[in-house]
């Protein structure tokens, strides 16, 4: 074979394994983040106070919090809505948030309700 052409092939093999090793250890610290829970926005305020504060009276601030007696503004005290001829029950159980409706094949079904928007 010709010789540069061997160099060139034992060159691109180490690129490729550099590139399979960066790979496995760029998994290495997604997982690592993912094992890892979100430290909570009060701790980004030890240093960004200002940008906390202003996130923190803002909307943005809002969405995707746990649904409590505090985030859920919505009347779940069975509460029957109904929209587009689909008819809805808001319901509280357990300290949990559900409604009860009906899927697009009719069947009806309950969901819990998690997160507020
Ligand atoms: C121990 C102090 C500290 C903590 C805690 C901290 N940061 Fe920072 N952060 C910094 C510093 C220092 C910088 C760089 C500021 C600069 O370059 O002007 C920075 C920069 C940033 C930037 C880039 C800002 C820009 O204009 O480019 C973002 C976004 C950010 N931090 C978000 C966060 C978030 C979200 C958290 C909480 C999960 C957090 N930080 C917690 C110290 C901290």
């Amino acid at each position: 074979m010709n010789k540069n052409l061997e160099i060139l092939m034992v060159y691109k093999s180490n690129i490729f394994m550099l590139l399979i090793i960066q790979l496995i250890s760029a998994g290495g610290v997604i997982s690592a983040v993912i094992e890892n829970d979100f430290v909570g926005a009060k701790q980004c305020a030890i240093c960004h106070q200002q940008q906390f504060d202003d996130w923190n009276t803002s909307g943005h601030s809002k969405p995707m919090a746990e649904a409590d007696k505090t985030s859920v503004l919505g009347n779940f005290s069975n509460i029957d809505i109904s929209f587009h001829n689909v008819q809805n029950h808001f319901f509280t159980e357990k300290g949990k948030y559900w409604v009860k409706t009906t899927d697009v094949a009719g069947q009806q079904e309950t969901h819990q309700i998690r997160y507020t928007f």
